[in-house]
């Protein structure tokens, strides 16, 4: 070992015992508010602030104090814990960046005795299986997927399209277990209901929204330019929507497309909202108001009473379109 090695890794084990220290340290003073994080990959995106919004309120009513954190990547989720840990946050809810993360998140919660849930994607130990010790709560991925597939085959058929004549868009971030399970789930209605197989193309889809949405959309229609109706249908609205812009882009009518996203929230209400119809038909609308709420309440009640929530609770959801998604908006009151 050189010199600079030698001094590296006693530099690494003096942070950790810093860490470690300041984690013992910073422990919530008695009396003091229960606080906790929540963490979310992408805090731009309207579900998110949703499920912020909402875990926060929660906690204004309930005694708690929220701390809402953008965790774009691994780093960025290290980084956000021992700064909960330091301010004495004794848990918190994360939708990570990557569901792979989950044996180094759990380690580093540990460290500041911390609980840990998560909402939305959940985490996997280094088989790939749902990590143990950490509650999750989120959608019904493959029923919801079904949806999607029965909303886009009955407005097919409400069009009067013959399926050997139309294209299916199937963007996909397969990588995500809750992502692939719910594109199956459509794929597999879409096939009970007559879809021609070799007429679905997938394209994958590096982010999760709109921009990846567009950018895995373009070549596959550019290269299919001879098919003249699409369905489109990928994890979430944000990514349909991309997808949605790609034909425009193309000039493929609005009349000749019928995009199916899910989640329910902001850009599929300003979507609705526009005057003439887009290519975007609808959403299954999931409340991200309950997600934020639930997981924040499992969390605090875990905390509070040693109550463990249950290990994985799965939400549904119900079709919105430009005719009803006011309504439904009020039902799941996001
Ligand atoms: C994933 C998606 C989000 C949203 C949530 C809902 O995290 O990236 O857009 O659909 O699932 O569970």
């Amino acid at each position: 070992m050189t010199t600079r090695t030698r001094r590296g890794s006693l530099c690494a084990l003096l942070a950790a015992i810093g860490l470690a220290w300041l984690g013992a340290s910073h422990a919530a003073p008695a009396g003091a508010p229960l606080k906790i994080g929540f963490l979310v990959k992408m805090p731009e995106q309207a579900w998110f602030i949703n499920e912020q919004k909402a875990a926060a309120e929660l906690g204004r009513k309930d005694g708690f104090a929220v701390v809402s954190i953008g965790t774009p990547d691994g780093e960025k989720v290290l980084a956000a814990i021992d700064n909960l840990g330091a301010q004495g946050a004794q848990g918190f809810v994360i939708c990570p960046p990557d569901v792979r993360l989950g044996p180094a998140i759990r380690a580093r919660a540990r460290q500041y005795n911390m609980k840990v849930v998560t909402v939305d994607d959940q985490l996997v130990d280094g088989s790939g299986k749902p990590l143990a010790g950490v509650p999750h709560l989120g959608m019904s991925a493959a029923r919801i997927g079904n949806q999607v597939g029965q909303a886009i085959a009955d407005e097919m058929k409400r069009r009067g399209w013959k399926p050997e004549e139309v294209g299916a868009l199937r963007i996909t971030s397969d990588q995500l277990p809750t992502a692939k399970q719910r594109t199956d789930g459509a794929t597999q209605t879409l096939l009970a209901n007559g879809f021609k197989p070799d007429n679905i193309f997938s394209a994958p889809q590096r982010t999760t929204d709109d921009e990846g949405g567009f950018n895995a959309a373009s070549p596959v229609l550019t290269r299919h330019a001879n098919i003249k109706r699409w369905v489109i249908y990928a994890l979430n609205e944000e990514t349909v929507l991309g997808g949605v812009r790609a034909t425009e882009q193309l000039r493929i009518p609005a009349a000749n497309v019928i995009g199916v996203g899910i989640n329910g929230a902001g850009e599929a209400f300003a979507e609705f909202q526009k005057q003439q119809p887009t290519g975007f038909y609808g959403t299954v609308a999931v409340s991200s108001t309950s997600h934020g709420r639930q997981s924040a309440h499992n969390l605090v009640n875990w905390i509070r009473s040693g109550q463990e929530p249950p290990a994985d609770t799965q939400t549904t959801g119900t079709l919105m379109t430009r005719s009803n998604w006011q309504a439904v908006r009020a039902e799941l009151g996001i």
